[in-house]
Formats: structure tokens, C-alpha cells, sequence
């Protein structure tokens, strides 16, 4: 059942044009092809022809007009070799498939009567017979017949009349870029000259009303074109860019070839509906989707093992564009709490698999964190290696080189190998080797040498029990005593288990490590908290005088879960220090201000051997939050109005980060003021941002129900909004509430679970309850695993991601363990488990 890397083979047949037509029907939808397919010159001698196809009622089949009886199995249909002409010939098939009754959100389906599509990685075939894989790329012809004003597909609008419209994509794509939308939609429209001059029409379709929420996201998509053009000297390449929201979406959105789908809460953006971190995460994947059309469409992946080739490569883009289009420094912080939190989590529990995997029973479960956010971490560390320069360079090889091509991780590296001369075998290990590499540090100082020592483990992870040495680019500065840089940024680059580096200094420097978050390690190094709080004080990388102070807060709250300590004066000082600086960017006080998350801490104490108690850490986490509370609020009612924005509305860095900055300062001052700053805050906010954050500030403190009233009374029509509503109280609910919480929402009348997105508020915020979730009851387990097995027949590909919350449970304590586990063998009881969720609850459960 599961498929392997190594049995990879080209496809037995090409595909030279694919000319499609669909009669739309809710229950009876027709789906009439033509295929034109030649034999594959790679793959010599005659072979049948395999189909794959799911779901789908043959109607009629025919091989050159002739027709032909063949009876497809439960995943295609194979026509034999015999039954074939030796040369090129034209297949025609027709079937009959049921969106309405799709609620797996996979091929063609409906969301609140519109039609829309999703086929990456394999729902092309729930739509009809075709090599559903992406090595097999074709020109599509497309014609739509229903009776609604819109109707949508890839590429070039053609033809269009009164119920039907054509289509023609005249870039060869593989099958699951392919898109088609329609329905009662109205657009938000802009024009756009490309560099060299070419018009194109944007369009943003949304149901009507919706259509004065599209501003921002058009926006974000004029400067990701300009931006691809200046950066990566990459142009658009049809006459239109279509963009669609849709409200039922099992993901964040999709790149179909000229055709993005988007699940609408990443299009549909207003200052009294979205929040500030709504607007940069809309902005970043307007622009990840976009730049996927040269990094996935024009050069696509051999096969899904290759999938970090297109996301890795996407989403280090994205990050490169928001860093510009705001603050690398904030962008960086956030982008490596991402990927602490999901990715080194992924990375260290039953889940881990490589970057580029070597097999999978369902290709769905590896749309993870690891592939698209460790995978981005690597382009970072090559072009660190390399340098700006040597990645230019690379780049532009790569996409002459690979044009129009399905390629791989290996075309991938010989691109920089070719263009910089550098020998990336050892690199490639980052692609094949699943694990976080772990990095012991020892310094000496000899009253003329400083030295600095590094050793690297990287640990066993399932199937993987030994591993070579990585490449690590470690990035460091060396300060001196009095808080002067005396070394700048230099990139050591770690190749063997242990390695020395040494540097002139007459006086004993103190190091700045991994500036920049320069490689996804773990750095294991004894610090005193002086030095963290003087790198906090003094480090010119941004990254790491953020890093030392999280990392005193760390330290900290490790010593009063495991020691009884209490926060003492140096680390509420060091705190107030940064947040008071005003010659400091808001937004990146107001991430210094973050406590860390009992999630990572948990993470923490289990790699120090310490079996962590989820109740003990929310409620010490609680008590370090309190202390600074009290340390800081004489100072916060000033800050708070200081911090204040007038005039209208911006959805700019600047100005999100002052209010970042604010928001933090309320919850802080709640826990002293019993939430009369917070009350009254909400009831004067003029936009999502504070509206929200006021909210969970009272709710924190067992306060907001009031208003969580006044809210539901006011956005209860909005279901992006709503969403926000639910997520809220079970996020910030008291421990041994929230799965009663939890309960009591799954009852009410707007809790639609087959919708992803308000399954996700539910659901997925309490397995965000830390505390919540891994309750020693075993309570929030039993739930989430109900609610699973509810969805699993409903919506598989949801159902198996939401089931990543159990992948914690090896780091605590044997009864939570065995009650997190029985909840998994009763999930993997269910009769009739879909594949998605049965592979992911037998990774879980281990060996
Ligand atoms: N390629 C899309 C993106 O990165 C993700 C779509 C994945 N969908 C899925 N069902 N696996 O934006
Ligand atoms: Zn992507």
C-alpha cells in the first residue's frame, strides 16, 4: 500500500493536448475528455495504458473513435497494449461524478452552491480517467456549460456565450494544477503591466458583498508580481490571474495554473474583520501562491516525494517577501517560532520523516511542516553557503535549465553545484535525513586566542536509527565586554562531528551564536543568565538579542516548574528594559514580551529529561506572567496611550506592530486591573485586531463573557469572523474548563463541522490548549478523538492533519501516554478508517 521513492518510473505514455468539457449538475455533473496520447519514448516497447480514476461512473470509452468495454477498478482503468494503435492515438471517455455530495473538499466539489475544485496532490482523478501524477504534463482545452455567470478555468478565457465558456491553458501543467470554478461571484478587478509589457486582467472573485473585502489582497498580489520581477526577474506569462475565495477549503489556498483557489479567510480582509496577523498572513499567501507559478508550475516535481522542491523553495520566497515588505528582523522571529513550534515538534515525535521522504501511503499527510517550512529552512542555508551572489546565479540556471520540466531535489542541487562550483553531497543529507541536529558549544580563551567548539548529534528518528554529519552554516559575532561588536557576522560552516574555530582576541569575547537562526538546530550551550541579559542589552543581530531574551525567560520558567524558583528582579528588569525602549521597533518589544508557549516548554523539559506536567507549567507560566504583570504595571497605562493610533485604519508593518505592542500591554495590565483597561478597550476598538485582542485579554483572566455576547450578537452573519469567536474561548479557557468548553460548542447551531475552517476554530483550538488538551483526566484525548472519527468518513484529508495533536504524547507521563493512546486504537478501531487518517494513527502509535 505504500508507495516508494525508489520505484519510481517515467510514465508509460505522454500526453499531448487534453481537451475537456463539463455539463454542470449538483448530483450528475458530465465530464467529457479527449485525450491525445503518443507512447513515451523513455519508456521503449509497447505497454497498456493505466488510468487512474476514483468515484467516477464511466459512460462511454473509446480508443480513435472505436468503442471499447472496459470495466474500471476500485483506482482506475487499464486498457491493454493490444487494444492500443502502436503510434499516437485519441482517447475519449466520458463520465458522471457528484459534487454536491463531495464533502471531502477533493476534485470537484460544491461550497454553498458555487463549484470549485482542488486537485493537488491526486483529486484529478475524482474528476476523470488521466495519469493523475505530475510528470505527465499537457496543454489543457477546457469548455464549462452551466447555467451561472461565472465559470472559471485555467489559462486564457477564448470563447464565452449565454451558460458556457472556453478555456485554454496553453502552458503544459500536470493535472493537479488543473481548476475550475463556478457560480454567482462578482470581482474585484485591477490591471497590471508585466516588465516587458504585458497586460493582465486580476481578478479577484468573491460572493457577492464580499467584493469591499478583496482591497488588501489585490494589493499583496500587485506587489508579489512586481516584487518576483525585481527580485527573482520573473514575469507573469498569461493574459489573465484569476483568484477565488471559497468558504469549504481543506488547506490555506492553491496555485492552479493561472486559477488560485484560496480558502476565503485568506482573501476576504477588512480593518473590522481581520486582524493585523490576518492581513500579513493574506499578504504572504497571496504571494506564496503567486510565486508558485514559475517555483511549481513552470518547473512542477517529477513526483510527490519531490514536493519540497516547489514548497520549500515557495515558501523561503514568501518569507523573503514579507521580510521586505516589512522587517526582516520581526519576520525572522516569528517565521522561527513557526517553526519551533510545528516543525522541531514534528521533528522530534513519531511523525518525523525527511524533507524529501521516502515513501507514504497517502501524500496528503505530507503537506507538513517539515516539507514546507524545515524545506524552506534549507534554500536559506544554501544560499547562506553560496552567498547572494552564487544564489542569483543558481536561480537563474535553474529556471532555464528546468523550464517546462518536472524535476528533482538532485536537478535542484546540481543547479548550484553547476554554478557555484560547490560540492553538495554532504548537503543533500538535509533532504534525506529526518531529525533536528542538536549543537554542544565549549568556548576557551587563551589571553590571545579565543576558541570556539562545536559538536553535532543527529539523533535517531523513526526508520532513520543512523545518520551521517550535516552541513551546519553557523552564523556568529563576537562582542566584547563593553557591548562593541569586535567580530561582525562570519558563517562558520560545521562539517564534522566536532569541530574548532578559532579567532585573535586579546580580551575574552562573548559570542553571539547562530545569528539568524542560520540552520534549524538545536544549540545546546551553558549560559549564565548575565550573559544572555547583556546579548539581550547589546547583540547587533536582531534575531539573537530576541533569542537571548527568550531564552532567559526559558531558563526561568524551566527553574519554577522543576525547582519552585520565583522571577526575580534581574529577568522583570531585563523585560521592562526592552519593552520601555522606545528606540526599539513595537512589534519586536512586543514579541520580547511573549512568554514562551507551554507547548515549546514542554518540548524543552522532555529533551532535558524532564517529564513535563502540562498543569504545572500553564500554572507557573501563569504565575511568571503575573509577576510581570506587577513589575510593569505602573508604566503600562502610559504606554498603552502612547501606543495609541489615531486616524483611520492602516494595515501597515508599522503601525500593526505598535498595536501588537499595545495589545500585549492590555493583557498584562488585565491581570492587575481585573480587566477594566481590556473592557473598555473593547468596547472603543475600531478594528478585528484590538477587538480581538481585548477579548482575550478578559477572557485570560476568566473574564469576556459579556462580551464574547456583544460579539456573537455583532458578527454572528460572518463566518470568517465567527470563526474567531469559537477559537477564543476554548483557546483561552481554564485548563480543567476547556474541554467542557470544548463540548458545549461543538452544540451550538453555528458549529457547521463539516466546514474545515470552523472545525479547525473548535477542534483544533483546543488541542492549542495545552494544558486543556493533555488534561490528566484524558478528557480532551477522548474528544478529539470523537470528533475524529466523526470526520473521518466525511472529510479524510482534515480529519488526519487535525490528528497531529496526539503526536506529543511520548513526552508525558505514563498514564497520560497509555490514555492519548488508547484514544489512537480507538480511532484505529474504526471500521472503514480512511487511508489519510489509518496511515497517520499507525505512525503514532509507533513500532
Ligand atoms: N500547493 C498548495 C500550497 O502550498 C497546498 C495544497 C495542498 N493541498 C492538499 N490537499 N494536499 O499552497
Ligand atoms: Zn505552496
Amino acid at each position: 500500500r505504500a508507495v516508494h521513492l525508489a520505484d519510481y518510473q517515467p510514465f508509460t505514455h505522454r500526453v499531448e493536448q487534453v481537451a475537456l468539457t463539463f455539463r454542470l449538475h449538483p448530483q450528475a455533473t458530465r465530464v467529457a475528455a479527449v485525450l491525445r496520447i503518443a507512447p513515451n519514448p523513455a519508456r521503449p516497447g509497447r505497454h497498456d495504458l493505466r488510468l487512474d480514476g476514483e468515484n467516477l461512473k464511466l459512460l462511454s470509452l473509446a480508443v480513435e473513435g472505436q468503442a471499447l468495454a472496459v470495466v474500471p477498478d476500485a483506482t482506475g482503468l487499464t486498457i491493454p497494449a493490444g487494444a492500443l494503435p502502436e503510434g499516437a492515438f485519441t482517447l475519449t471517455t466520458e463520465v458522471e461524478i457528484a459534487p454536491e455530495g463531495n464533502t471531502a473538499l477533493e476534485g470537484l466539489y460544491m461550497s454553498r452552491g458555487m463549484y470549485c475544485t482542488q486537485c493537488e496532490a491526486e483529486g484529478f482523478r475524482k474528476i476523470t480517467f488521466y495519469p493523475d501524477r505530475p510528470d505527465v504534463m499537457a496543454p489543457f482545452r477546457v469548455r464549462i456549460e452551466a447555467d451561472l455567470p461565472v465559470l472559471l478555468s485555467n489559462g486564457n478565457p477564448v470563447a464565452q456565450g449565454q451558460g458556457w465558456a472556453e478555456w485554454e491553458d496553453p502552458w503544459p501543467k500536470p493535472a493537479y494544477l488543473f481548476a475550475l470554478v463556478a457560480g454567482d461571484l462578482v470581482a474585484h478587478a485591477a490591471p497590471f503591466r508585466t516588465a516587458s509589457g504585458r497586460d493582465v486582467a486580476l481578478n479577484i472573485w468573491v460572493r457577492p458583498g464580499d467584493q469591499d473585502r478583496c482591497a488588501y489582497a489585490m494589493d499583496s498580489l500587485i506587489r508579489s508580481m512586481r516584487w518576483d520581477e525585481e527580485v527573482y526577474g520573473r514575469e507573469y506569462d498569461l493574459d489573465v490571474f484569476n483568484i477565488v475565495a471559497v468558504d469549504d477549503f481543506n488547506m490555506g489556498a492553491m496555485e492552479n495554473k493561472g486559477l488560485n483557489i484560496f480558502n476565503s479567510k485568506f482573501v476576504l480582509a477588512s480593518p473590522e474583520t481581520a486582524t493585523d496577523d490576518d492581513f500579513a498572513r493574506i499578504e504572504a499567501i497571496i504571494a506564496h501562491e503567486y510565486f508558485h507559478n514559475w517555483t511549481g508550475n513552470r518547473i512542477t516535481c517529477r513526483d510527490w516525494f519531490q514536493l519540497c522542491l516547489k514548497e520549500g523553495l515557495t515558501v523561503f520566497r514568501d518569507q523573503q517577501f514579507s521580510g521586505d515588505m516589512r522587517s526582516h528582523a520581526v519576520k525572522r522571529i516569528e517565521d522561527v517560532l513557526l517553526l519551533r513550534a510545528l516543525q522541531f515538534r514534528e521533528d522530534g515525535g513519531p511523525l518525523a520523516h525527511p524533507v524529501r521522504p521516502e515513501s507514504y501511503v497517502e501524500i496528503n499527510n505530507f503537506y507538513t511542516a517539515t516539507v514546507y517550512e524545515k524545506g524552506a529552512e534549507i534554500i536559506g542555508m544554501l544560499k547562506r553557503l553560496v552567498g547572494d551572489e552564487g544564489y542569483a546565479r543558481a536561480l537563474d540556471l535553474y529556471f532555464t535549465r528546468h523550464d517546462g520540466q518536472a524535476a528533482t531535489i538532485e536537478d535542484w542541487l546540481k543547479v548550484f553545484e553547476d554554478a557555484t562550483g560547490r560540492d553538495l553531497a554532504q548537503f543533500k543529507r538535509w533532504y534525506t535525513e529526518a531529525g533536528t541536529p542538536r549543537v554542544k558549544v565549549w568556548e576557551e580563551w587563551d589571553g590571545a586566542t579565543y576558541t570556539l567548539t562545536f559538536a553535532q548529534v543527529n539523533p535517531a528518528t523513526p526508520g532513520q536509527p543512523a545518520k551521517g554529519e550535516k552541513v551546519i552554516p553557523i552564523a556568529v559575532g563576537l562582542l566584547n565586554p563593553n557591548g562593541d561588536e569586535v567580530l561582525p557576522t562570519t558563517v562558520l560552516e560545521l562539517t564534522e562531528a566536532r569541530q574548532s574555530f578559532r579567532f585573535p582576541a586579546a580580551t575574552r569575547p562573548i559570542p553571539s551564536i547562530l545569528r539568524g537562526f542560520s540552520a534549524p538546530v538545536v544549540i545546546e550551550r551553558e549560559v549564565t543568565p548575565e550573559e544572555r541579559a547583556f546579548l539581550l542589552a547589546h547583540d547587533t543581530d536582531p534575531f539573537n538579542k530576541w533569542e537571548a531574551g527568550r531564552a532567559l525567560a526559558k531558563d526561568l520558567l524551566a527553574r519554577m516548574v522543576t525547582e519552585g524558583a520565583s522571577p526575580g528582579p534581574d529577568w522583570l528588569d531585563a523585560v521592562a528594559r526592552v519593552v520601555m525602549d522606545e528606540a526599539l521597533d513595537p512589534a519586536f518589544r512586543a514579541l520580547a514580551l511573549r512568554l514562551p508557549g507551554e507547548d515549546d516548554m514542554a518540548a524543552t523539559l522532555h529533551a532535558g529529561g524532564v517529564t513535563p506536567d502540562p498543569a504545572r507549567i500553564w500554572a507557573e507560566r501563569r504565575r511568571m506572567g503575573e509577576a510581570l504583570a506587577r513589575r510593569l504595571a505602573p508604566q503600562l497605562p502610559a504606554l498603552i496611550d502612547r501606543l495609541a493610533e489615531p486616524g483611520p485604519f492602516s494595515p501597515d508593518a508599522r503601525a500593526a506592530g505598535r498595536r501588537a505592542l499595545r495589545i500585549a500591554a492590555l493583557g498584562w495590565l488585565a491581570r492587575v486591573d481585573g480587566g477594566r483597561a481590556a473592557a473598555a478597550a473593547y468596547r472603543a476598538a475600531n478594528n478585528m485586531t484590538e477587538e480581538v485582542g481585548a477579548l482575550a485579554a478578559l477572557l485570560e483572566i476568566g473574564a469576556g463573557q459579556e462580551e464574547l455576547a456583544l460579539f456573537e450578537a455583532r458578527w454572528s452573519k460572518d463566518r470568517n469572523v465567527m470563526d474567531k469567536w469559537f477559537a477564543l474561548q476554548i483557546l483561552h479557557a481554564h485548563p480543567d474548563r476547556a474541554v467542557a468548553v470544548t463540548d458545549a460548542l461543538t452544540r451550538h447551531p453555528a458549529f457547521d463541522w463539516k466546514n474545515p475552517n470552523r472545525f479547525r476554530s473548535v477542534l483544533g483550538a483546543l488541542s492549542g490548549n495545552h494544558a486543556g488538551f493533555h488534561h490528566a483526566s484524558g478528557a480532551g484525548y477522548a474528544l478529539l478523538a470523537d470528533w475524529l472519527i466523526r470526520l473521518d468518513p466525511v472529510n479524510p484529508q482534515t480529519a488526519a492533519r487535525m490528528s497531529t495533536a496526539f503526536e506529543t504524547w511520548p513526552r508525558y507521563d505514563g498514564a497520560r501516554g497509555e490514555k492519548a493512546l488508547a484514544a489512537l486504537g480507538r480511532i484505529a478501531a474504526t471500521p472503514g478508517l480512511s487511508r489519510d487518517l489509518g496511515e497517520m494513527v499507525t505512525r503514532m502509535q509507533g513500532e
